[in-house]
Parts: C-alpha cells; structure tokens; sequence
C-alpha cells in the first residue's frame, strides 16, 4: 500500500539479491506482503561474476516454490568432485556416499530467475534506492527510509525488518556492539578469480592443493569456464597476463597423470579477499539477519549462497508464526535453528580452506600433513562421507 512518500507493508527487507528475493517470494507464497530495497541497479547485480555451486535442497527451494525450472535444464547436476593433491585426482562420489548432486549454476542465474519471479507476481521491489536509514527498530513502528531511484525521499513502515544486504550489511551495523557479538576469522591469502574461453578441462571442479598453493578449475558451459588460484590478499591483478596466469595455473595442477588444463583468453579477473564471520545473535528488536548480512565463509566449498538461502526458508517459517498466529517467541526461534547450521557450515568451510590452501610461512611438515589428511579423506569412506555430506549440504532440520 503505497501512500504518497510512505509505503505500508508486514517486512520490509533490505537487500534484493538471491537471500532477500527468496524471502519475499516465500511471503508472497503465504500471502504475507514485503517490499524489498537495494542500493544496486538490477544490472550491477546481474554482471557481478559471483560462485556457481548449488546444493540438492537450494535446487529444491528454486523448482518446488515456483520460482522457476531454468536450472534443471540449463544447470548441470554433478555428482561429485576431485580431490588434486600429489599430482593425481580423486574423486569423491557423492551419488554413491550419500545420494545427492550439487548443480553447477552460477549465483547471477538464481538471481535473475529470483528477479523474474517477483516481477511475474507483482512483487515490490525498488532497486538503485540510496541513503537507506532504519528507523525505530526496537518499537513498533520500524521502518526503511531511503532516496528513491528517481532522487524522490521514500518510507517503507513495516512490522519487522529484515537485513539481507550481504558482507558489508549496513542492517548490521544497526545493532549496538552491547547487543551482539562477532566471531570472526582472518584469512592470510585470497582468490585471483577469472573466467577463460575455452572448453572445460574437466567434467566436475577439480579442488587441488600444490606446493605452490591451491586452485579451483569449475566450469560454466560449453565454451566458458571458471577457474580460481591462492594469492595474496594484495595481489594486484594489472600484474597478471595472460601468459603468467597459465604458467602459474600449469604449475599447480601438473602431474604424473598427465592432467590437461585447456587455455584461453581470461577476462573478468578479480581478487577475492574473505573471511569467517557470523553475528550473534541474529535479531535485535525487529530487525532479523538473514544471509552473509548475518555471517560469511571463505569461498572453498562454494557455501555462501546456499546458507543464505537455508536461512531464508528457517526465516519465512518464523516470520509466518510471528506475524500470523502472533507467535512471540518465533523471531527468537529463527536465530537458534539457524545457527546450527551456520556453524557447521563455517567449519566445513574453514575446514576444506585450511586442508587445501598454502599457509604462509609453513613448512614441509605442514604441507606433509595436509597431504596426509588429503589421503585420509579420499581413502576412507567415512573421510568421503564427510566430505560429501558438508558438500551437497546437511539435511534441513
Ligand atoms: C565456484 C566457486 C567456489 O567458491 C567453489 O567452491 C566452487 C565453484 C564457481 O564459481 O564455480
């Protein structure tokens, strides 16, 4: 309900990237209205090369609420992965561990099919806003104050807010230090990401750990692939060509089994700084946390996307209790399901970065050891299974 400058609706939620669209397209399924507010033009987001992993339940979440099929027929579903390590690839299979695939299908597509969904149901969502302010979020009257695209002044009312704004969440700056508490790790490396035009070197990702560092091969289709290498967190990326990517590239993935990494021109080369973090809790009054707004991983493990996506559904659910059945302990109830899963999900992370990544200043003991728990993985089936659980994501609870 759109009142001259003032907008009422039941969550207003801050951020319109995968998280936030998930969250009001659930609402709009349960008949429950939301505005979504992003400071990102449709279009920055879409050109954003972001990971390309799905688990089994966020294909779930996208085909059985509706949102859309395209990544059952323009996805490919894997059913595992490689372990590289010593020269020589191993692969776990997932199908056969635990009976699930991840689907390559990179995170722009979800959005655009997120996108497309709110617009197809009438959806309100205002993206290109600015100065976004969040009102009165401990009374009963919260709200979202921001400029319009069109420079116009705009107020979202609402019952409760929602900050799905993503790692640099203003939404979370909002809740007093006295109030919450950050668990947070620092990473001494990065990622130097780029796409290649060139077929895949390989049918499913290739995770390897080499005395020079780690790299990732992942692919995206026929003629485009995606692939990922250890550097410093300041590593500048104009000192890259072309020629000195593939040498280092060549290098990491070299060995006795005569592996084929396929070259070709790079673009969109970016460094990928990251780090652990997770907020607790994960309401302040009625402002809720969903999404890295609420916590980050490192990259390995491709979980960020998925987790964000697992909060939302724990989220919807709460939100429905609280706001239908009046509920009062239901906003409450969302923090502490999802950090179950939150925290299991930064260790598998932490866990898969730290067992594959080179650290700076270790030794030939630690690289020793690393390959030693590289075996104990791939060699014994409880190892895999592990592996493979945290990978295609943990049952929903
Ligand atoms: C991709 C990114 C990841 O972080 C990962 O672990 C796997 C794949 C990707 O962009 O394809």
């Amino acid at each position: 309900m759109t009142d001259g400058a003032v907008t009422r609706t039941r969550v207003g939620i801050v951020g319109a990237g995968p998280a936030g669209l998930m969250l009001s397209h659930l609402h709009h399924r349960a008949g429950i209205d939301a505005v979504n507010v992003d400071n990102r033009t449709r279009h920055e987001i879409e050109t954003t090369v972001r990971a390309g992993i799905l688990e089994a339940d966020s294909v779930r979440l996208l085909t059985e609420t509706d949102v859309s099929d395209r990544v059952l027929r323009e996805g490919h579903a894997h059913e595992g992965i490689a372990l590289r390590f010593a020269g020589e690839s191993h692969r776990i299979d997932f199908q056969a561990l635990v009976g699930e695939s991840v689907w390559l299908y990179p995170q722009t597509d979800v959005f655009t099919d997120l996108a497309d969904a709110r617009a197809r149901d009438g959806g309100d969502v205002r993206f290109g806003i600015s100065d976004t302010r969040l009102i009165d979020l401990t009374g009963d009257r919260p709200a979202i104050r921001f400029t319009d695209a069109d420079g116009a002044a705009h107020e979202v009312r609402c019952d409760v807010v929602v900050g799905a704004d993503g790692s640099h969440s203003m939404c979370r700056q909002q809740v007093p230090e006295t109030h919450r508490r950050l668990f947070a790790k620092e990473y001494p490396f990065a990622w130097f990401g780029f796409l290649v035009e060139a077929p895949p070197s390989a049918p499913e990702l290739v995770y390897t750990h080499s005395d020079r560092g780690f790299a990732l091969i992942s692919q995206r289709t026929a003629s485009m692939q995606r692939m990922y290498f250890q550097c410093e967190p300041d590593e500048d990326v104009a000192a890259w060509s072309d020629d000195r990517v593939w040498t280092e590239m060549q290098s990491r993935v070299a060995g006795p089994d005569g592996f084929v990494l396929r070259e070709g021109p790079i673009s969109d080369q970016a460094v990928l700084r990251f780090r652990s973090l997770v907020c607790e809790p994960m309401r302040h009054g009625n402002l809720l946390l969903a999404g890295d707004a609420a916590h980050t991983v490192p990259p390995t493990g491709a979980k960020g996307l998925n987790l964000a996506l697992a909060d939302v559904r724990v989220l919807a659910t709460c939100l429905e209790r609280a706001l239908d059945d009046g509920d009062p302990d239901a906003l409450d109830r969302y923090g502490l399901l999802a950090l179950d899963r939150v925290w299991r999900t930064q260790h598998f992370s932490y866990w898969m970065t730290q067992m594959l990544h080179s650290l700076p200043g270790g030794d030939h003991f630690d690289r020793r050891r690393q390959v030693a728990e590289l075996r104990s993985v791939v060699d014994s089936t409880a190892g895999a299974t592990y592996l493979a659980e945290g990978y295609t994501g943990w049952p929903r609870g």
